[in-house]
């Protein structure tokens, strides 16, 4: 080849590559990073700009929204891999971690975290329990029993990060028991009104 004919190639295979990048940057970003921008201007807007936390569920509604999938991902592994879940349609749309597009011992670790995190979900001022009394946040217990559910979400976190399968089956039962101690206290009541106290 010519060496002028070789430069011209060159010089159209850049033009063809910068117009590429140039068209990939105009496009409007990927399905998944909008709905986290539009959720922070939202917030933003309502709550004029500050990061206070807030409530809004009762706290049955926090267990049964946060704390209850989390945990399924997490006692999944009590006997089988996190490793090779099939989604049954397109892994980005899963409703399962497991099989989702950041499935297998990632999911698990993310729950893990997840259930860490929902400790200070459980620490808010002004939350109620599903019967009209406040989460008992006075209760030297309940701090207690919300430190061992974050502990809990570190160990399972590590035991995660490990994809040691024994390990698994340890950090999943000292989750187990994290939920049954604060359950114990104020939770398994026979009137539902007894609940949170
Ligand atoms: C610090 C205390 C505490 C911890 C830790 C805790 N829970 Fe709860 N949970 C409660 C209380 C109290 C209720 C009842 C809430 C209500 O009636 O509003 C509840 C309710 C629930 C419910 C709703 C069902 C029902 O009977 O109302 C589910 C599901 C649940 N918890 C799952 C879990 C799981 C799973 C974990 C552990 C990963 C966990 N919880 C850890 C205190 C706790």
């Amino acid at each position: 080849m010519r060496y002028s004919k070789f430069i011209t190639m060159l010089v159209g295979c850049t033009v063809a590559a910068a117009i590429g990048v140039g068209f990939l940057l105009g496009q409007t970003p990927s399905r998944g990073t909008q709905p986290a921008a539009r959720g922070s201007a939202q917030t933003a807007g309502r709550t004029g700009g500050t990061s206070s936390a807030q409530v809004h569920g009762n706290l049955a509604q926090v267990m049964k929204g946060i704390l209850y999938p989390n945990s399924n991902v997490i006692f999944f592994v009590q006997d089988k891999s996190p490793v090779g879940v099939k989604s049954e349609g397109d892994p980005s749309t899963s409703v399962n971690p497991l099989a989702s597009t950041y499935g297998g011992w990632e999911a698990v670790e993310n729950s893990a975290l997840a259930l860490a995190e929902a400790a200070n979900l459980l620490t808010i001022p002004g939350r109620k329990c599903s019967n009209g009394r406040a989460v008992p946040l006075q209760n030297p217990d309940w701090a207690k029993f919300v430190q061992g559910l974050r502990d809990a979400g570190m160990t399972v976190y590590r035991a995660a990060q490990s994809k040691n399968q024994d390990k698994m089956l340890d950090a999943a039962d000292v989750m187990t028991t994290a939920c049954a101690n604060c359950h114990d206290k104020y939770r398994e009541k026979p009137n539902l009104a007894d609940r949170c106290q």
